[in-house]
């Protein structure tokens, strides 16, 4: 029998000497249960038929395997396991050849890397994502890679989970050539070369890994002092060290601390993440007709401007970019080509593309060169007047059908809409700050906001390279007016008590990147104190005012990073507590009769992840979030909440409904007015539902 399906995803053709194996598992070729079933009976089949003389095996689709089937991560696992099927691939008395192109990755490089030859077809690129996932590699991979790359680069490749080119892979032995061809093509020319001897074949299990006990201290050392919150990086450690053993043993190692990691819920957190950022854009409202994106007009040249123009420009968009001053337009153009040039340095972008990318941009100092641009970016200051001012010119000089998006991160875009004859054409999109490097965009759907003008807004984000986020008008959308409740909680806690240190560094321990008054500091203290005064009319009466130390310092003109002080002072070195900041807090605790308290860090946590949750139970209760997950993926995108606890939302479950309200009724007892408990939250304990619940359900 020529060809032979032995199951949905395993075809065997042979061909004379040759056996082929086709994997078909669309979309990605993961290794799922079928997949990895119906490998282990090819493999067996032909090695009990020993007709073939070599066994070459390759995808069919966009991709070689992709890895584990992430779906099956935290279901009981069902035999056999892949380190087992990957062992019995590399013990097969018949040779065994991968032809890998697209990406191989974490399961899809452990099995290339199984076989005894691998083929590369151009554009191919390999990697160990597991540690995005919480993981390390587990069928091999931290045993195997070793040995062919040494310790170091290994160890660069579990860590970094970085996509490794096809020419890297070469030198590193990872692959043994690269040809160019269809993966059928490639498979059959590269099995009659291994039969006429002209590509070879090894076992990768009779190299020895060369040892390296300073990489390895080297970096337990740093993983340590920098990553000391993670389970997975560790592990990696552990188990590349045991590759310089026999296989055997090392993998018995990889297996035993692969288990644990799955186990924990860093593990879980990571995989909502990864399912969250695809989930998030996969809704109705993403979808159907767009309207083109071939030239882009953004008006303002500070930071936000210059950072989406660069955003554009870096995914090859021509732009138009208008301020009202010559000194202004400069100011913007200087930023964007500092910004390219940090993007080349970076690795972003390729130095001869550079010139090129800057020659998209077109300055001005005239509206009219917006005439006839297919989207405009206004990203002026937040103020309602200037804006709607700014919206009606533009209704006079863009073209039919042209989109009219706002940058406001606070304002009512149907206010902005109603200054226009054609607000179907207006939509808010909100990027953050440094613009080309935050991935998230919230996409703020007006109240007559038309389909194609919403579905043009996520097509955008997919241009951008970034994640957009449906909200819906409210102060602050999802993610500023989830910011500005519990942003409170922080003041709360260091005019009661806690120092603005000690509350960043429980935070920062819990896994955020900086904590709430050195983020304050770096974007600027002076905003939130224009924010207050804006609000100030209009605040409850009832409210504990969160601002008094806030206030304080920016009166003192310390608006942080940008004036060199604020909650810390920026000198050469590391920040350092601002002293004076300590004799405010005393002066505003004496003032309002407050005598301070102890926190420990786990407390200081609770509460502020507990207000986190609140409000952002609310955004989901109105519909300013269509889901919890779309809560999860901005903060996870845009406020740098720790990938590993998996967003807001996704922690809350971890805690239970029931455990929040009774935290939330205790501290109750102290404001009534800030603490209160969301009706969504009270049904959830109620029915014993979570917000994973919620995500299934929409
Ligand atoms: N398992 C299950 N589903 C997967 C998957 C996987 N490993 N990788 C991707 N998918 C799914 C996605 O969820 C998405 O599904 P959807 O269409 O329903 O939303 C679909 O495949 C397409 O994925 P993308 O939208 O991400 O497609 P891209 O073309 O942009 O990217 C990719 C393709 C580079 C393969 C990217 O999907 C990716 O990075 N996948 C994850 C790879 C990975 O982490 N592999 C390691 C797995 S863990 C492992 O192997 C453990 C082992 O060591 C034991």
């Amino acid at each position: 029998m020529p060809t032979e399906k032995i199951n949905e995803n395993i075809m065997i053709e042979r061909k004379g000497d040759i056996a082929l194996i086709c994997i078909d598992n669309p979309p990605v070729n993961a290794f799922g249960l079928a997949v990895r079933k119906g490998l282990q009976d090819a493999i067996a089949k032909l090695n009990a038929e020993g007709t073939a003389k070599v066994i070459a095996i390759y995808c069919a689709g966009r991709t070689f395997v992709a890895g584990a089937d992430i779906k099956e991560f935290g279901k009981p696992p069902q035999p056999p396991a892949l380190p087992d099927l990957l062992n019995e691939v590399e013990a097969s008395a018949i040779p065994v050849l991968s032809i890998m192109h697209g990406t191989a990755l974490g399961g899809g490089l452990e099995l290339g890397i199984a076989t005894h030859a691998r083929v590369g077809i151009e554009g191919l690129r390999v990697g160990l994502p597991e540690i995005h996932l919480g993981l390390l590699p587990g069928a091999g991979g931290t045993q195997r890679v070793p040995r062919l790359t040494g310790i170091p680069f290994a160890l660069d490749m579990c860590l970094s989970g970085r996509q490794v080119g096809a020419k890297e892979a070469l030198e590193k032995r990872l692959i043994d050539r690269i040809d160019a061809g269809t993966p059928y093509d490639v498979a059959l020319q590269a099995a009659a070369d291994v039969i006429s001897g002209d590509l070879q074949t090894r076992h990768t299990d009779q190299i020895d890994t060369t040892p390296d006990d300073k990489a390895l201290e080297d970096t337990a050392a740093m993983l340590k002092a920098k990553q000391a919150h993670l389970f997975a990086p560790h592990k990696v450690v552990e188990a590349v060290a045991a590759s310089t053993g026999p296989l055997t043993e090392g993998l018995a190692v990889e297996r035993k601390v692969f288990m644990d990691a799955m186990q924990t819920p860093q593990r879980a957190g990571m995989i909502h993440a990864f399912f969250g950022e695809r989930a998030v854009s996969n809704i109705p409202e993403a979808k159907g007709d767009t309207r083109p994106l071939d030239k882009i007009g953004v008006i303002g040249g500070g930071t936000m401007g210059s950072g989406i123009a660069t955003s554009c420009l870096l995914s090859g968009i021509p732009v138009r970019l208008i301020e009202v001053a010559v000194e202004g337009l400069e100011r913007g153009v200087n930023t964007i080509t500092k910004n390219l040039d940090g993007a080349v340095s970076r690795g972003k972008l390729s130095a001869d593309k550079r010139d090129a990318t800057l020659a998209m941009l077109e300055p001005s100092l005239e509206m009219e060169a917006l005439a006839d641009v297919d989207l405009v970016i206004e990203a002026v200051f937040e103020q309602m007047d200037v804006k709607k001012d700014i919206f009606g010119e533009l209704d006079g000089i863009c073209k039919k059908g042209a989109i009219l998006a706002s940058n406001t991160s606070y304002l009512d875009i149907n206010e902005i809409a109603d200054c226009t004859s054609r607000s179907e054409d207006v939509i808010g999109l909100h990027f953050f700050s440094p613009a080309h490097v935050m991935r998230l965009l919230e996409i703020v759907q007006g109240a007559k906001t038309a389909p194609d003008v919403l579905a043009t807004g996520f097509a955008l984000a997919k241009k951008l390279k970034k994640v957009g986020v449906l909200a819906q008008v409210c102060d602050g959308f999802i993610g500023n007016r989830i910011l500005a409740h519990y942003g409170k909680t922080a003041s709360y806690l260091v005019l009661d008590g806690a120092s603005p240190q000690q509350v960043d560094n429980a935070l920062e321990r819990f896994g955020f990147a900086m904590g709430p008054h050195k983020v304050g500091d770096l974007a600027g203290l002076d905003i939130g104190w224009m924010t207050r005064k804006r609000k100030a009319e209009t605040r409850d009466p009832n409210e504990r005012y969160a601002g008094d130390v806030a206030d304080r310092i920016c009166e003192n003109g310390w608006f942080g990073r940008k004036t060199g002080k604020g909650y810390y002072v920026y000198d050469a070195g590391a920040p350092v507590p601002n002293e004076a900041v300590a004799t405010i807090i005393d002066e505003v605790r004496a003032a309002n009769g407050i005598t301070p308290r102890q926190f420990t860090d786990e407390e200081i946590v609770d509460r502020y992840m507990t207000a986190m949750i609140v409000e952002a139970a609310r955004v989901v209760e109105d519909g300013t979030a269509k889901r919890p997950l779309d809560v999860d993926m901005v903060f996870l995108f845009g406020y740098g909440f720790p990938r590993h606890r998996g967003g807001p939302l996704h922690y809350a479950d971890t805690i239970g409904a029931v455990e929040l309200v009774k935290r939330i009724e205790t501290y109750a007892k102290e404001d009534p007015n800030y603490w209160q408990v969301p009706d969504l939250l009270r049904k959830m304990a109620a029915d014993a539902t979570s917000f994973a619940d919620l995500n299934k359900e929409a």
